[in-house]
């Protein structure tokens, strides 16, 4: 084992950035097709691996919401969280902040409550098994009306206690933040913490209506503030966590290779920068997958990347206690 490879697997680390339903394996959606009687346009594991080829964001996300539709009861849920979990329990990863997309499953007639009832069975039973700690957020798809926003987010209120704040994802270009200034204030009236994807194909003006209109917390990818030196000192300025995904990104065409990928200069310019895998099935590896090869394509260092980690942990809303213990784990490595 290379010395990356067995620091990465020594770092405890918390990933931010998951949707829970791009961690469906091509075994897993074979196995619920059959279970639930869904036809699927593949014959086998390979062919769906072989699927896995994009250009960019819209040509994912056409096969993701596909994907989807073997996802038909709440043990489907619990399963597909359990193996996400038992897999990042690996990469020893200790907490999660995890995205669900209930309008992709009420959209073809699946209530709200199958879905988040399975997760939520799933993140209790992982921390039991795993001890892995964790939260929930529930995106909006940006594609989709603000009208059916509002009604997703009144759907949600039953789940509130249990549910960390509300997110925004699918399809960037042509659907800006604005469009969701008022449901995401009405999120944070109710008390729910704001996110919001930014930057991943769409211009620096996106993200600055992350910060400006929807108030976020953290900012998912980011990757094209650079574009803005302003903006990225205010990035830096504010300490906004970045959520950033390099495998994702290089399979998504974001970046044509890692070597260009722009996640050390992130570093170099003070942005909070954290390493996650976005969609871990379709995009080719787990949580440390991506910190190996992003060390591997940029020469980070393991100061490099125990800052990654470091920011993971600090910027979750885990409890400070467990906070704390994990940052002097990480200490006790690089001592
Ligand atoms: N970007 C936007 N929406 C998404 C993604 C992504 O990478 N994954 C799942 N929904
Ligand atoms: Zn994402």
């Amino acid at each position: 084992m290379s010395s990356i490879v067995g620091f990465v697997q020594s770092l405890p680390k918390a990933e931010l950035h998951l949707h829970i339903e791009g961690s469906l394996e091509p075994e897993l959606m074979m196995a619920l097709a059959k279970r639930n009687g869904v036809k699927l346009p593949f014959a086998s594991v390979e062919e769906i691996r072989r699927a896995y080829e994009f250009q960019n964001l819209q040509e994912f996300l056409d096969i993701y919401y596909q994907g989807m539709s073997v996802l038909q009861r709440e043990e489907d849920f619990y399963d597909l969280t359990m193996a996400y979990l038992r897999r990042v329990h690996a990469d020893n990863c200790r907490h999660v902040e995890i995205f669900f997309d209930p309008q992709g499953h009420t959209e073809r007639g699946i209530s709200f409550a199958t879905a988040i009832d399975g997760i939520l069975r799933g993140l209790a039973d992982g921390e039991k098994e795993f001890g892995i700690t964790s939260h929930l957020i529930m995106s909006f798809l940006r594609h989709l009306s603000e009208d059916d926003a509002f009604q997703t987010l009144e759907q949600s209120k039953p789940w509130h206690d249990r549910i960390l704040g509300v997110g925004l994802d699918s399809s960037e270009m042509g659907h800006p933040p604005s469009k969701f200034e008022r449901v995401f204030a009405a999120a944070r009236d109710m008390g729910l913490k704001s996110f919001a994807h930014g930057g991943e194909e769409g211009p620096p003006a996106y993200v600055q209506e992350c910060l400006d209109l929807l108030q976020v917390d953290r900012l998912d990818h980011g990757n094209r503030s650079l574009e803005d030196e302003a903006l990225t000192a205010r990035l830096a300025e504010a300490q906004i966590a970045l959520t950033v995904c390099p495998l994702s990104n290089l399979k998504l065409c974001v970046v044509d290779d890692l070597q260009n990928h722009p996640l050390k200069v992130m570093i170099d310019k003070g942005l909070k920068v954290t390493i996650n895998s976005d969609d871990p099935s379709y995009f080719g590896g787990y949580l440390n997958d991506n910190y190996i090869a992003t060390a591997e394509a940029l020469d980070l260092s393991k100061e490099d990347l125990a800052l990654c980690a470091r920011n993971s942990i600090t910027a979750s809303f885990m409890d400070a206690g467990r906070q704390k213990l994990l940052l002097a784990e990480i200490d006790g490595l690089l001592a």
